[in-house]
């Protein structure tokens, strides 16, 4: 008894995309977070086998690059095996099956780069129905309502299926077939082996089919059989971007989804877009408009949205969030940001802390209860716990040349409308005096002033601007004369 653990995973990835119209390679478009690639190689690595490989041609570098930054996230190693000039999937399979071992036994499983939603629950049961069946290859497929282009399983009277005819090579009657072929399958490693050294190119595309295996292995004495899938879009592949966008659309009802299951309040999941290494608590809400990406965390009870974006941020409990633009930032528990608020890499807001309206943010680290709530550019600097920064202060870090960083102590008073020149200090309860440019430090407890004195000329405005509207409003009011 096999514990369906298959002995290869090969993903088929050497194809241009010619249809996407993309200077991109097709299999680094990207869905809910990660690579078209990177779907198919994280559900092909859940069947954990023994060798994981994929086959590359077009842009090979850029694309074995991305395979390589890969084996994090994936927690392991992909080979890379490169398809020759010789077009085909039947090539493709056999340059994959090229870089294993050649007494290779067992169960080989082909998958394709452009496949996004399949998951490894779905490998696992063909993989399982294979090996209980002691087939030789076995098929994923599909009946579908416009079956043009796809390859077609072509079954005797009785059922049994007799093989797969590529559209292009179809006769009349097999062109009315609707079950197609997924292109995902199962085969026994040395049985795939055997027969595709005996492929050949005589067919309307001049390709070298990995479809004609089926035919050939059951002229061996195998057994071939089509497993139907149980989900359509599971195998639907992506060739150009409008079905991208219709995949994009299905992962994330199912992302969205799941979430909800989970406990978590999505009040708008037609407008809410979650890639899926997000992680949620239960008991968050997220408003309309909301895009949750990268690897961003929100604990039990926060609110984000509506309208907010934020990528790589993690957001504490109970923290509201709202009409923010945010990444590689953090807010802690309790916080309130929003709205209108821009958190760049490097914003920390410590617990029970706000950063509000036309607040900008950048390498800046916000103590808990501090505040920064309205029209402010605070890059580079520490503020601390219970600090308050008032409206329309700037941290001037940039002298055009250099960056410079400038510390704030706890408990102090930042007057409104302060320029504050970095490098500097202000102390632990220190003030500055509203309009103020600060370019030297304040120590703890004091106040720096640093703007002109306010100077007044009694009775100005009917000598200055006799006859005027000022002139007769100041005359009104009973204005003392010099
Ligand atoms: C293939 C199948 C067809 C099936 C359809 C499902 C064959 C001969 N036909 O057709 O029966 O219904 O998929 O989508 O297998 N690839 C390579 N190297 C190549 C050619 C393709 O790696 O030389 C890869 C592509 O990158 C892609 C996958 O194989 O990921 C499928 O290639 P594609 O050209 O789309 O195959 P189809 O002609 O659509
Ligand atoms: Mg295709």
């Amino acid at each position: 008894m096999s514990d369906n653990r298959p002995v290869a995973v090969i993903v088929l990835a050497a194809g241009q995309g010619t249809r996407m119209k993309s200077a991109r390679p097709k299999v680094l478009h990207a869905l809910a977070g990660r690579s078209l690639l990177h779907h198919a190689l994280a559900a092909a690595a859940g069947l954990d086998p023994e060798h994981l490989v994929v086959v590359l041609r077009h842009d090979r570098d850029r694309v074995a690059a991305h395979v390589a930054e890969l084996a994090g996230p994936l927690g392991r190693e992909v080979t890379v095996a490169d398809q020759d000039e010789v077009p085909g999937t039947g090539r493709a399979a056999q340059v994959g099956l090229e870089v294993l071992p050649v007494g290779l036994a067992g169960t080989v499983v082909v998958t394709y780069g452009d496949v996004p939603l399949l998951t490894t629950e779905t490998l696992r049961g063909l993989v399982a129905d294979h090996e209980r069946h002691g087939n030789a290859v076995t098929v994923l497929t599909a009946r579908v309502p416009d079956p043009t282009g796809y390859g077609r399983i072509v079954r005797a009277a009785g059922g049994e299926v007799l093989g797969i005819v590529e559209h292009k090579d179809a006769s009349p009657e097999q062109l009315a077939i609707d079950e197609i072929n997924s292109g995902i399958y199962a085969f026994d490693a040395r049985v795939l082996r055997d027969c595709l050294s005996r492929v050949g190119r005589d067919n309307a595309q001049g390709e070298k089919y990995l479809t004609d295996v089926l035919d050939l292995a059951r002229a061996a004495g195998g057994r071939v059989a089509a497993l139907p899938a149980a989900d359509r879009w599971q195998i639907e592949g992506v060739n150009d971007r409008v079905q991208l966008a219709r995949l994009r659309r299905v992962l994330n009802e199912r992302v969205t989804e799941a979430w909800m299951r989970a406990g978590v309040t999505i009040e708008d999941p037609a407008t809410t877009w979650i890639d899926c290494d997000v992680e949620l608590a239960a008991d968050v809400t997220v408003h309309p408009g909301c895009q949750l990406q990268g690897a961003t965390r929100v604990e039990a009870g926060a609110e984000i949205g509506p309208d907010s974006t934020l990528a790589d941020v993690t957001v504490g409990a109970g923290a509201h969030v709202v009409r923010t633009h945010g990444s590689q930032a953090g807010v802690g528990a309790g916080a309130s940001v929003g709205p209108f608020s821009y958190l760049r890499p490097g914003t920390v807001l410590g617990a029970d802390g706000k950063i509000g309206a036309y607040v900008e943010t950048k390498n800046a680290q916000i103590g808990p209860g501090a505040k920064v709530p309205h029209l402010t550019y605070a890059g580079d600097v520490v503020i601390g716990e219970g600090t308050n920064v008032g409206a329309g202060t700037i941290f001037a870090n940039y002298d055009g040349v250099h960056k410079f960083h400038t510390t704030i102590g706890a408990h102090a008073f930042v007057g409104s409308h302060s320029t504050v020149v970095a490098p500097v200090s202000i102390g632990d309860g220190a003030y500055t005096a509203a309009g103020s440019a600060i370019v030297e430090d304040v120590p703890a407890g004091a106040l720096g002033v640093a703007r002109g004195r306010q100077h007044v000329s009694p009775g100005w405005t009917a000598k200055r601007r006799p006859g005027t509207a000022s002139a007769a409003a100041a005359e009104a009011a009973g204005e003392p004369d010099d």
